[in-house]
């Protein structure tokens, strides 16, 4: 456990896979039963083009993919959570925590939901407690989230986050054609000041 101080930060990535609790939904470990919500979720264009996913075509793809994350968990350190909503336990996304930068505690925050499923909250919600995860378990000193700069509905999940648009940077997209990524960055002390999540 980190201590608040930035002189004593370390940062605790090789931890063990920890389950997150929010009001609605439970963020849990990615295990084959969840192969056909995220294959759903995941072969959508309109959310694959959107995210650090190459899109899956088969069942397969999402086997594997689970199949790889289930093998990073027990290596320790692997940050990915299934979003499942509470009510249906129906599995509607995942989230995921990448510490980018270990010397300088810096993590980046991504998730992706089912198309049925946006504009519910879901998304901040989820990410409200993997924030919380990250500067309250694993010590980070920051934590930030790339968007596509015409994804106004990711950019505006973060600003809910209340990071604040720190960069713009030319990326490749998939087709190979450069596209602008927007930067937000949330510090640790500005989150202090309106911890919301519950850690379950
Ligand atoms: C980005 C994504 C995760 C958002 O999920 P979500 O559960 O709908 O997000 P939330 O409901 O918490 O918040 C979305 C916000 O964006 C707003 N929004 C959605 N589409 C918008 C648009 N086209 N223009 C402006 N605002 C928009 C919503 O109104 C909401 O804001 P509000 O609560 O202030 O009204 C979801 O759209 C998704 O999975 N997209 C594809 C993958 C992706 O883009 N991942 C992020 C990559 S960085």
């Amino acid at each position: 456990m980190a201590s608040a101080s930035h002189s004593s930060f370390t940062c605790d990535d090789r931890s063990s896979f920890v389950p997150l609790a929010t009001v609605r939904l439970d963020l849990v470990a990615l295990t084959l039963e969840h192969a056909p919500a995220l294959f759903a979720c995941a072969s959508d264009p309109e959310v694959s083009s959107r995210f650090a996913w190459t899109r899956h075509t088969s069942l397969a793809d999402s086997r594997r993919f689970i199949v790889r994350t289930m093998v990073a968990y027990a290596r320790g350190g692997h940050h990915e959570w299934g979003i499942v909503r509470r009510a249906d336990q129906a599995l509607i996304g995942t989230c995921g925590l990448d510490v980018f930068d270990r010397s300088g505690c810096v993590a980046d925050v991504s998730y992706a939901l089912a198309r049925a499923c946006w504009g519910r909250g879901y998304a901040t919600e989820a990410a409200s407690a993997v924030i919380g995860f990250g500067f309250s378990v694993l010590g980070l000193r920051a934590i930030e989230a790339q968007a596509f700069a015409e994804n106004t509905a990711s950019q505006q999940v973060m600003a809910k986050l209340g990071m604040c648009h720190v960069d713009t940077r030319a990326v490749g997209a998939e087709d190979g054609d450069r596209s602008v990524a927007r930067v937000w960055r949330l510090e640790r002390e500005r989150w202090a000041g309106w911890r919301v999540v519950t850690i379950g």
